[in-house]
């Protein structure tokens, strides 16, 4: 008879650059502490449907550079009710599940929650390009995402610069503005509208266009986060108020692929191996978490009432920067 432990690994929600890197660490560091390990396909669907199967230290080989996620992803409502959690359950222990390491965002943790309140071990890696959850400062995939940005900026600048024009860029981020923020600073940008902050269009975009035209700019930069959306009309509003011609760019999904970045595959690497240590040392129901750089973990009921805001720091130096 088997008397090894056996850890079931998913990724859930929107993927994220450096998923693999973390399924990689957790199968791997797995194994290396004694226990089986399972994949399982589709997240939550998967779990339900029993999509799932052992893993071994070559089923990860070959991919810490790559994007996605080879056990895919789903985001699942069955899952979302209680006789889903239950049915869960139910599947993990016919499979042999112990614990259950979930790779993923917000959304993911709360099904996480649930099992792990039904008395079913969960561990939370954060993985989301939004960087939106609150118990850590940094989620797996968010780096790649600022660069992938960075670049498409880059680019833009080149032909808005050409023919004196004005870029509107609506990056990802439906409730946070953590990219938007971060490549505004990072791009040069005019003006940048957050979810989290109230804007008015005249005060906080056309009044800068204004500004630094009268300062001798040609062409300017302005980053809308997904979440307040509308770049097209934006842009049409800025041509109309200004007379400075305007383009709209929806960057969309590109932002979610493409192969991690040194420090995603570094932070998917600890992370992973701190779940299975985890596990390994008798822990259960924890969300690995960044804090000063440094790999921790919190309670999962604790995590996820945890609130999480945009630094005004970087607002108020992104304002000062654009001058
Ligand atoms: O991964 C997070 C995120 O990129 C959000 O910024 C975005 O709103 C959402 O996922 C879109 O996901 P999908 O198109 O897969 O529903």
């Amino acid at each position: 008879m088997n008397n090894k432990r056996t850890i079931g690994v998913l990724t859930s929600g929107g993927d994220a650059p450096g998923m693999n890197a973390a399924v990689r660490a957790v199968v791997r560091s797995g194994i290396y502490y004694g226990f089986n390990v399972i994949g399982i396909r589709k997240g939550y669907e998967g779990l339900l449907n029993g999509d799932m199967e052992e893993m071994n230290v070559r089923s990860v080989g070959d991919l810490i550079h790559r994007g996605g996620t080879i056990l895919q992803t789903a985001r699942s409502s069955e899952f979302n009710t209680d006789a889903g959690v239950e049915k869960g359950i139910t599947m993990a222990k016919v499979f042999g599940i112990d614990a259950l390491v979930v790779i993923g965002g917000d959304g993911s943790f709360r099904g996480a929650k649930d099992l792990s309140n039904k008395g079913f071990p969960t561990m939370c890696i954060p993985a989301t390009i939004d960087n939106d959850i609150a118990s850590t400062e940094y989620t797996i995939g968010f780096d790649t995402a600022l660069n992938t940005v960075q670049d498409a900026i880059d680019k833009i600048r080149d032909t808005a610069y050409s023919h004196e024009r004005c870029s509107v860029l609506e990056v990802m981020g439906r409730k946070a503005g953590y990219i938007a923020i971060n490549v505004a600073i990072s791009g040069g940008a005019e003006a940048v509208i957050l979810p989290e902050k109230k804007f008015d269009i005249d005060v906080d975009i056309i009044k800068p266009i204004m500004d630094g035209r009268n300062r001798g700019k040609k062409h300017y930069l302005v980053v809308i986060a997904e979440g307040v959306g509308g770049a097209v009309e934006i842009a049409e509003y800025i041509e109309k108020k200004t007379d400075v011609k305007t383009r709209a760019t929806i960057l969309g999904h590109i932002q979610r692929g493409g192969s991690p970045t040194v420090y995603d595959r570094v932070t998917a690497s600890r992370m992973g191996a701190h779940a299975v240590k985890l596990l390994k040392d008798g822990h259960k129901d924890r969300v690995v978490s960044m804090q000063q750089g440094l790999i921790t973990d919190f309670d999962i009921n604790e995590a996820l009432l945890m609130k999480k805001t945009i630094d005004k720091e970087m607002i108020e130096i992104n304002k000062i920067l654009a001058l």
